[in-house]
């Protein structure tokens, strides 16, 4: 008899509420699209934190913010699991205290007056198990220096966003990081996203690579990328 394991059946239930999601806001052709093939184009970005010009200090119109980094022995993958479910992150029981050189995810949770949610942003200090380790595999250009870290999902509450909040967030993170011996923060933004990747080009961030990334009917998966933009 064929068991499937907990892993694998969590695959499937996420594939299938990621499946519900894109009927509902995009539509049943738009889904059907989806399965046979996605072809979508990414930035990798590299912010690098121990600049002579610093990082910049961007304000933003959202005032009392507190932001919390929250260490958890988690992966970005379990991050982003989590965050989709709507996880309040500031009361996992697994929370730690960070030094140099532990694995997991830096969660950066902000909040207004010491309450309201407006934003969080992850940041993991491992590659293992993330799309950065695939993106290593198709890129030799791309490596990693013991000293990086690796930019998650970030998300600004709806009734927060377009008040740079996110900018500002990231301006904040990037000096914490620094300051906790990080050398430099790579991400990977989808062409789509225009808002991070401006607010990345205001902050200092240089793009690395262009990426692609091509999957046919959930089988094939390959992602690879263009020679050093900047070469
Ligand atoms: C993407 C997101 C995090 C941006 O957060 P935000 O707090 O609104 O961002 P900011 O206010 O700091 O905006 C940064 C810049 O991007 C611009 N911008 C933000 N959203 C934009 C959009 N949808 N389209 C075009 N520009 C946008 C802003 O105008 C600003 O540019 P400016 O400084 O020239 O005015 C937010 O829209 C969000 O949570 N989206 C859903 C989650 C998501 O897609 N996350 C992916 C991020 S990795």
């Amino acid at each position: 008899m064929c068991r499937a394991t907990l892993a694998e059946l969590n695959r499937v239930r996420e594939l299938s509420r990621r499946a519900r999601l894109v009927w509902h806001q995009e539509g049943f052709l738009s889904l059907i699209k989806q399965i046979l093939c996605i072809y979508k184009t990414y930035y990798i970005y590299e912010m690098r934190l121990n600049t002579s010009t610093g990082i910049p200090d961007i304000p933003c119109q959202v005032s009392n913010l507190t932001i919390k980094p929250l260490f958890i022995p988690i992966t970005l993958a379990e991050y982003e699991q989590l965050g989709r479910k709507g996880c309040d992150f500031s009361a996992r029981p697994d929370i730690q205290d960070y030094r140099k050189g532990d694995e997991g995810t830096i969660v950066f949770w902000t909040t207004a007056n010491n309450d309201e949610f407006v934003n969080r942003t992850g940041m993991t200090t491992m590659r293992k198990g993330s799309v950065y380790e695939q993106i290593q595999r198709f890129c030799p250009s791309f490596v990693d220096d013991g000293h990086s870290a690796y930019a998650g999902f970030s998300e600004t509450a709806i009734q927060h966003r377009l008040k740079g909040v996110y900018t500002y967030v990231h301006s904040k993170i990037y000096r914490y990081l620094s300051d906790e011996g990080f050398s430099r923060v790579v991400l990977l933004e989808g062409k789509e996203q225009v808002g991070p990747r401006k607010a990345q080009d205001k902050l200092g961030a240089q793009v690395l690579n262009k990426a692609w990334h091509l999957r046919l009917l959930y089988l094939f998966n390959f992602m690879w990328t263009k020679p050093k933009m900047n070469q």
